[in-house]
């Protein structure tokens, strides 16, 4: 069975929920603590085996292309600073044997048509999809490796999946499934941000997708739907009356960093355990008076 060498980051989006912050910079490149967001995507990435990194990018993206190109001019001051620990934080942002590719879409018509816009460089193979501003955090295997295993056993596209609060619905691609003698969840149906009423469960899909590629034909035929745009679920929905799709509840924490309460919560934690700041992070919480 093919290996999941690519990973698409769409990262053409406003980022609305963060302004003025994302006014003239990505939202992807909001850092927490010391890394941005699409650093830690890029990362997990890396560990699930890809190779072939492809940013569907739009205006005001250039830092994103700037952070993992080198910047010569840096390293030669660091360098020449003798500042080596920098240096290496710097030189080392992704391994050299993983390359980065930049395609543009040139109108927000949604993910559908951003994932569709990474066709001609995916080619006929299965591959991830990650939405950087889900930062999911798992120590030992990050949510790509573990959806690649799912992968190999079932051969089948993995939607990563979590329950979500029954009112919440509204906010995600929502799945009903079958559990199969194995274990495994087989998605029947899956629909997008259904009012909680409507909805047919309260597992939803999170910022993780491993697809066949069978879902470009799929976009191709989807018409705009909800909000007016292309999206991908339909494609999805389209793709499991064809081929079998699981959905995987993940290990890991999820915070959904494109709300500010889910980033305040992701750098607070994230600060609690860093190597260097946790301690006196930890100490500073502490007295304050809460
Ligand atoms: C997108 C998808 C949605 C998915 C969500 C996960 O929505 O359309 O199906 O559940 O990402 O974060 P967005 O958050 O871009 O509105």
């Amino acid at each position: 069975m093919a290996k999941i060498r690519k990973a698409v980051f769409p990262v053409a989006g406003l980022g609305t929920r963060f302004l003025p912050a994302t006014k003239a910079s990505p939202k992807e490149m909001l850092p927490v603590v010391d890394k941005p967001l699409i650093q830690y995507a890029a990362e997990e990435a890396e560990a699930g085996g890809a190779e072939h990194l492809i940013f569907i990018t739009g205006r005001h993206k250039r830092s994103i292309e700037d952070h993992f190109d080198k910047n010569y001019e840096l390293e030669m001051e660091l360098k020449e600073a003798g500042k080596d620990k920098l240096l290496k934080l710097v030189q080392n942002v992704l391994p050299e044997h993983v390359d980065c590719i930049f395609l543009r879409q040139p109108e927000a018509l949604g993910l559908g048509h951003a994932v569709l816009c990474a066709k001609p460089v995916v080619g006929d193979e299965p591959f991830a999809i990650i939405l950087a501003d889900d930062l999911i955090r798992n120590d030992e295997k990050g949510v790509v490796e573990q959806m690649a295993e799912v992968y190999e056993r079932t051969g089948a596209s993995v939607l990563s999946v979590e329950e979500v609060p029954p009112g919440e619905t509204d906010k995600y691609g929502i799945v009903a499934t079958e559990e199969q003698p194995d274990g495994t969840l087989r998605v029947v149906s899956i629909v997008e941000k259904p009012k909680p009423g409507d909805a047919p469960s309260n597992l939803a899909v999170v910022g993780r997708y491993l697809l066949s590629p069978t879902i470009f034909d799929k976009l191709e035929q989807t018409r705009p739907g909800a909000g007016g745009e292309i999206q991908l679920t339909d494609a999805i929905a389209a793709l499991l009356q064809d081929e079998p799709v699981v959905a995987y509840p993940f290990a890991g924490k999820r915070y959904d960093c494109g709300s500010k309460e889910g980033y305040l919560e992701a750098t607070v934690e994230y600060a609690l355990s860093h190597a260097e700041l946790g301690a006196s992070f930890r100490d500073y919480l502490k007295q304050l008076d809460l």
